[in-house]
């Protein structure tokens, strides 16, 4: 992340020379520019508006390069998983954009009309890109493009009203606006995220968005001498870059809208990255980090929370053993959603998962009984869960009497009422406090793609805690 100083803020008559110098003697062509930009515009936008919590995107595509831009980062989208509409209200139909029409079409992803858009753009969208207008545009926006801006501004009146408002994100130049002097009336679009393509172009100096990215990452040296560029370096191998501060403001009143950097080691897999923080529990010497809360809820979702032992974990789900005639397990049966949360006080780590429960099979159940010690078989034997004892004596006394019952027997048969249930994990979440207070966190969404289950990682930077007791 640089700060904006650092940064350098490009005239639209240096813009314009830079899309020559690349498209001349660097070698560029159109299309190759448009799908680096495009892909690299959907990457920023899946940094902070993850698909899960952001599903529908409607992308508004201009007739020049910029809407190109648009219909590529649109088939991007798609792919990452956003349910995506465009409306191309004025087509291009030479090369590369006929093509784009084309890949789009055969992906099922809709056009749709203008006058198919509803007023409120935001009851069918969360998320509204602009790639309407880009660096080459002057003068005054011509219909159908002025009534669409101003749709995109009365859903800033929205965000003032506290209404649910569609997030909108402006590709390289917010649309009406002026390319080096920005909404010269003040009464244009205010963008929530704006993506400087290749280098951010002066308006963006006047961008008081929350998020800032960079994005395009080709620019050759020779650019960057000729035009005394001043660009940040992209992380590891991603396609953009935050420029300036991270919003630090409140940011639970947006839940949803986040910063991609994150100090955590992040696995692609959440059950991995669950299985390396247990170790490292363990490693740092916690104490049962195998103990969790479950809670579960009733048929009228009212909660109950208890401690329960973790038996076992992996890529199915995490195991639990415990009486079948509890009230958990009568939760269990008339609500099969549950969450499960644990806290490693020392490392400052807590993990929450939340999904779907099961019943796990006999044969499991037995299986897992029988690699207990007697004394362990003997106590669900004893163990009425859930239900009213007759003093501590009266289970003293029938656990002795078990004991001598089963004495001489080398196995001890499950008791029916006592078994497994899995816990087939939909939502993860990793929180690590820092030192210094920042709290980390890592989320993971299960997704269906194409019939299989895949996982949505969001790296998030929240809000500094004012305190420890806010932690
Ligand atoms: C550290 C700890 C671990 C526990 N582990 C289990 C367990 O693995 N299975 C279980 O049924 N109860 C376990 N219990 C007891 C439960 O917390 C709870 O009291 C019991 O299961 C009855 O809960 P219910 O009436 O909500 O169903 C544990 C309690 C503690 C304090």
């Amino acid at each position: 992340m640089e700060s904006t100083e650092e940064i350098s803020y490009v005239s639209q008559q240096e813009a314009i020379e830079i899309d020559q110098m690349l498209m001349g003697p660097l070698g560029f062509s159109l299309d190759q520019l448009m799908e680096l930009a495009g892909f690299s515009v959907a990457s920023a936008i899946g940094e902070v508006c993850s698909s899960s919590e952001y599903t529908r995107v409607l992308v508004i595509c201009g007739p020049g390069n910029n809407g190109g831009d648009g219909l590529v980062a649109a088939r991007h989208l798609h792919h990452f998983g956003y349910k995506t509409s465009i409306c191309y209200p004025k087509r291009t139909t030479k090369p590369p954009f006929a093509g784009l029409i084309t890949q789009l079409q055969s992906l099922s992803v809709p056009f749709l009309p203008v006058e198919y858009l509803p007023m409120q753009l935001s009851s069918n969208f969360e998320i509204i890109v602009d790639a309407i207008f880009g660096f080459s545009f002057h003068g005054n926006p011509r219909p159908p493009f002025d009534s669409l801006i101003r749709r995109l501004v009365s859903i800033r009146n929205q965000q003032h009203t506290h209404e649910k408002a569609a997030v909108i994100i402006s590709v390289d130049i917010p649309s009406g606006w002026h390319v080096e002097e920005g909404d010269v009336c003040g009464e244009g679009i205010e963008p929530d995220m704006l993506i400087s393509l290749t280098a951010p172009k002066l308006c963006a100096k006047m961008f008081r968005g929350q998020h800032h990215f960079l994005a395009g990452r080709f620019v050759p040296r020779s650019i960057i001498d000729k035009f005394k560029l001043k660009l940040p370096s992209y992380p590891g191998t991603s396609m953009c870059v935050r420029i300036g501060n991270l919003p630090q403001t409140n940011l639970s009143a947006q839940e949803g809208i986040f910063a991609a950097s994150v100090y955590l080691e992040v696995e692609e897999d959440p059950i991995d990255q669950f299985q390396k923080w247990l170790g490292d529990a363990l490693a740092a010497g916690v104490k049962e980090p195998h103990y969790m809360v479950l809670s579960t809820a009733d048929k009228d979702a009212k909660p109950s929370s208890r401690m329960i032992s973790l038996e076992g974990v992996n890529q199915d789900g995490f195991v639990w053993h415990t009486n079948y005639g509890s009230r958990k397990a009568r939760e269990i049966s008339e609500n099969p959603h549950a969450s499960l949360l644990f806290y490693w006080g020392p490392l400052k780590c807590q993990v929450r998962v939340e999904g779907f429960v099961e019943q796990v099979s006999d044969e499991e159940s037995e299986q897992y009984f029988s690699s207990l010690p007697r004394d362990i078989q003997i106590r669900p034997i004893v163990s009425k869960q859930s239900t009213v004892i007759h003093g501590r004596e009266v289970l003293h006394q029938q656990y002795k009497e078990l004991e001598e019952k089963y004495h001489d027997r080398t196995s001890i048969p499950r008791p029916k009422h006592w078994g497994g249930y899995r816990l087939i994990p939909e939502f993860f979440e990793f929180w690590q406090g820092e030192e210094s207070q920042v709290q980390l966190k890592l989320r993971y969404y299960a997704e269906e793609i194409d019939g299989r289950k895949v996982w949505r990682v969001h790296k998030l930077v929240p809000r500094l805690a004012e305190s420890t007791s806010s932690l």
